[in-house]
Order: structure tokens, then C-alpha cells, then sequence
């Protein structure tokens, strides 16, 4: 205490020879408190009110530390300010701007207030059957929280807000960073975009996402009939429109779903992403009906029949008998056309699945 008492008389005394009293400095903050967006540079400016004598020093600190580095850009002596670069939320706090002069100090506090604009990522069982209840869900990030949550729906070029009045079409549940929106029924008439808007003092996001009408898939395939030879491999096409996307596909075999798990060395793993069934070293036995099956959340939708024939070379037709060979081929040639002769029944164990087959075509 006594030792700046005698310090303040010892600049007073220096200074006495001036015509202007000399003081401490005075100095106030432009704004008290700053807010800035995260990402954005800040500025703190502090207006000299007197400073006779004139500054020496500014020190800009924040919880006590001495701000340095090349992140921060200090103002003159003349108009002390603090500039930071590229700000964080972690950079909110008190500023201090510290100044002093021969006769003594003074400092204003500031306070740094970050904030970002929200943003919302928006999900939801968007593509659903006709009928069904459709959740569509926001997650919010946001500095500070949100204050606010709006839903519309784009029309036309303008969005109209959704009115939850009449319960039977929306609902909206959730908290404020997870809002979400209930379409009750879902319609043609209910497609389109739809908004959720979040907004807090300082800035407004919207996130939006589209509602559709989903239906199953629609399964083709390019052939209807497939010839084989045993011993060789086939290729069963099919192709898939599918919205919202395909989650499962499977291949039926006379009716009965196929485990490809289980026969790994027998059919080429087929998928969603290689619809077509491959089937290795082909038997007799692989003589059939086929269909090929995609599932979406909406359901299953199943390709129209493939019918696999298998025919036999080298081991019938080695059999010089014009007569046999004759029968082969032509079973083979005419499908649809099976010839019960006795010679055709005797090499059976060549084509014994077709005359079966040929019953159901
Ligand atoms: C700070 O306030 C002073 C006095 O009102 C004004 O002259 C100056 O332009 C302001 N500076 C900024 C950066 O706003
Ligand atoms: C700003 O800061 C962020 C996070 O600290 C960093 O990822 C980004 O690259 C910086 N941007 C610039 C322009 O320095
Ligand atoms: C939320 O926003 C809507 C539409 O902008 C406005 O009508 C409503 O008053 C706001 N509610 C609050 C609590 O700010
Ligand atoms: C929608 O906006 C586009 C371009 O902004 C304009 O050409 C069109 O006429 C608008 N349509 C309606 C219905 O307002
Ligand atoms: C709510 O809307 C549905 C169809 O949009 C209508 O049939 C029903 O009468 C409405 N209910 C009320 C209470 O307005
Ligand atoms: C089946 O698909 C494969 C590969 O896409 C193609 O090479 C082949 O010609 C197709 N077969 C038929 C019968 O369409
Ligand atoms: C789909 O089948 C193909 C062809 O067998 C295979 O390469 C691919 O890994 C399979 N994908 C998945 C997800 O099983
Ligand atoms: C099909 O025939 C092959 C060869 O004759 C045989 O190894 C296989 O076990 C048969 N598969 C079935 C399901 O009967
Ligand atoms: C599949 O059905 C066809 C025609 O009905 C028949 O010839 C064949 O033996 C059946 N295959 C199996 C493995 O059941």
C-alpha cells in the first residue's frame, strides 16, 4: 500500500510539469461481449478514454494467461484491440485487456461468447409403402442449444409449415436435439422434401430429406429358358429395380430357397450386388424351376419362372445308335415336346428330370 503511494506521488511529480492532469488510464470495452461464430475471426476493441500519460503497455490475457502466438493479433498503444484467428469453441472466457501508463493501470474485462450455426443431419424410413408411418429424425449439433425446431414441407417453391393441429397426419416427438416427425398413413400425396429448421439466437439450420413412396422390387430376368450340359457352368441372369434399395436377395430352386451357404463349391455366391446365380459343374439334378427373389422394407418381389434344362453330351450321344442319339437330341432341341418312346425312357438316367419338368411348362 505504501509503496504505491509513493510510486503514484513519484509520477505524479514527474508529470507535474504538464498542463494536463495526469491519472491513470481510462479505458472501456467497445462491446463487453463478443459473440463470434466458431471458424470466423473475433475482434475485441477497447476505446482510450484518458491516457495522459500515455500508454505504455497493453496485455491481453484470458483465466490470467498472457495471450501470445500467431493466432492472436494485438492492436497499437493508440487503439488497443485483440484480433483471434480462426476461432474454437474452446476459445470462449473472459478477456482482459491490461493497460498501463507511468502513473499507474487499468484493465476491462471481455467476454467471448463462440457459437456455430446448427447443423442437422437428417434420417428416417423415408421411402415406405403406402399406408405405413413414417419417422423422419433430425440429430442436432449446435452451439448453443437450440431454442427452436420448425417443420415444413416444400411446395411448390415456397415451404409451408406443417400443421400439427389435426393429429391424424403429423406428429411431432423427440427433445430438441433429436426432433422428429411422425407422417401418419403415408400417401402419394404425402412425397416431397421435408424440412426441420433449428435455430437459436444467433443463426438458423435446416436439414431436409425426401419422402417417397416405396414399392417392392421389381425382379426380371433376361431369359426365360436356360439350356445346360452336364459338366459345364451356367449363368442365371437376373436384374432388379428396387426403391428404397434391396436389402436380401435369394434364388428359389422348384420353390424352395436355396442356401448358398451351404453350397459354396455348387452356386457362385449371389447378392444384391451380383443378382445372377452361377452354378458350377452342372448335374441332372440342377433340372428345374428357378426364380429369383429381392427384398426391400416394403417386401419381396420374385422374377417369373427360369427353367433350366440339362442335356448330356459325350455320355448318350457316345452310344453309336442313331436311334438314341436322335432321341437325344431331339428331347433336347424340342423341350417342350417329350417323346415317351421306350428308347427315350431307357437312356433316362441322361434327361430324366425333363419329362417331369416338361409337365409343369
Ligand atoms: C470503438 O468505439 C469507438 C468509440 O465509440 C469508435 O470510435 C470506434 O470506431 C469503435 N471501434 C470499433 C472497431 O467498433
Ligand atoms: C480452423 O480450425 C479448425 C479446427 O481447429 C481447423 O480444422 C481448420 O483447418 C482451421 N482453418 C483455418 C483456415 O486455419
Ligand atoms: C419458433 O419458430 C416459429 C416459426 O419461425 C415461430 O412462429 C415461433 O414463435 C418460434 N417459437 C419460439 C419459442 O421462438
Ligand atoms: C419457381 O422458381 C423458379 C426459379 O426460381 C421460377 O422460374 C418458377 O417460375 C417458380 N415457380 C413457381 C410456381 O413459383
Ligand atoms: C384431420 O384430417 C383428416 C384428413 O386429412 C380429416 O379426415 C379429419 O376430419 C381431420 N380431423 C380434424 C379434427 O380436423
Ligand atoms: C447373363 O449375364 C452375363 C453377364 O452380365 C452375360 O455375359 C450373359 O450374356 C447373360 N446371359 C443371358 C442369357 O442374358
Ligand atoms: C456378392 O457376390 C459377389 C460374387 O460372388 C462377391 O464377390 C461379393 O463379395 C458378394 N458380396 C457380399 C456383400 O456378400
Ligand atoms: C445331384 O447329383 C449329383 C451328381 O449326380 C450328386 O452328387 C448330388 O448329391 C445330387 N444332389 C441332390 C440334391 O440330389
Ligand atoms: C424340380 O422340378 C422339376 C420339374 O418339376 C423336376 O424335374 C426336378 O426333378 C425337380 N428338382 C428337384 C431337385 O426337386
Amino acid at each position: 500500500m505504501e509503496l504505491s503511494m509513493i510510486l503514484y506521488v513519484l509520477s505524479c511529480s514527474l508529470y507535474s510539469s504538464t498542463s494536463e492532469t495526469t491519472d491513470i488510464p481510462i479505458i472501456i470495452a467497445n462491446e463487453t461481449v463478443v459473440n463470434a461464430k466458431i471458424g470466423s475471426n473475433a475482434d475485441m476493441t477497447v476505446t482510450i478514454v484518458t491516457a495522459v500519460p500515455p500508454l505504455k503497455a497493453v496485455i491481453w490475457s484470458r483465466n490470467g494467461q498472457t495471450l501470445f502466438g500467431s493466432r492472436y493479433t494485438d492492436g497499437n498503444i493508440k487503439t488497443p484491440s485483440l484480433g483471434i484467428n480462426n476461432i474454437t469453441a474452446s476459445d470462449d472466457g473472459t478477456y482482459r485487456c491490461f493497460v498501463y501508463n507511468e502513473v499507474g493501470s487499468s484493465y476491462v474485462d471481455i467476454f467471448l461468447f463462440t457459437w456455430s450455426k446448427p447443423t442437422i443431419r437428417m434420417s428416417g424410413n423415408n421411402i415406405a409403402g403406402i399406408g405405413s408411418t413414417v419417422h423422419l429424425e433430425g440429430l442436432i449439433t449446435s452451439k448453443p442449444n437450440i431454442r427452436n425446431i420448425t417443420w415444413t414441407r416444400a411446395y411448390k417453391n415456397t415451404s409451408v409449415a406443417i400443421d400439427f393441429t389435426n393429429g391424424s397426419k403429423f406428429g411431432r416427438s423427440g427433445t430438441i436435439f433429436h426432433p422428429i416427425l411422425t407422417i401418419i398413413n403415408l400417401q402419394k400425396a404425402d412425397e416431397g422434401l421435408y424440412m426441420c429448421a433449428a435455430s437459436h439466437d444467433f443463426s438458423e439450420g435446416v436439414g431436409d430429406i425426401f419422402v417417397s413412396i416405396g414399392v417392392v422390387p421389381l425382379v426380371s430376368r433376361e431369359e426365360t429358358d436356360y439350356q445346360g450340359t452336364v459338366g459345364n457352368d451356367i449363368q442365371l441372369n437376373c436384374s432388379y429395380d428396387s426403391n428404397p434399395q434391396a436389402m436380401f436377395l435369394y434364388w428359389l430352386k422348384n420353390g424352395t430357397r436355396i442356401n448358398l451357404d451351404l453350397q459354396r463349391e455348387k452356386y457362385t455366391k449371389s447378392n444384391v450386388s451380383y443378382p445372377d446365380l452361377m452354378i458350377n459343374n452342372i448335374q441332372l439334378n440342377d433340372t428345374g424351376i428357378y426364380v429369383c427373389c429381392v427384398g426391400n422394407v416394403i417386401g419381396v418381389g420374385c422374377s417369373a419362372y427360369i427353367k433350366l434344362l440339362i442335356k448330356v453330351e459325350g455320355k448318350c450321344n457316345d452310344n453309336r445308335d442313331s436311334e438314341h442319339v436322335y432321341k437325344t437330341l431331339s428331347i433336347y432341341n424340342a423341350i417342350y415336346e417329350y417323346s415317351g418312346t421306350t428308347d427315350a425312357r431307357k437312356s433316362s438316367h441322361c434327361y430324366e428330370d425333363i419329362d417331369i419338368l416338361n409337365k409343369d411348362v
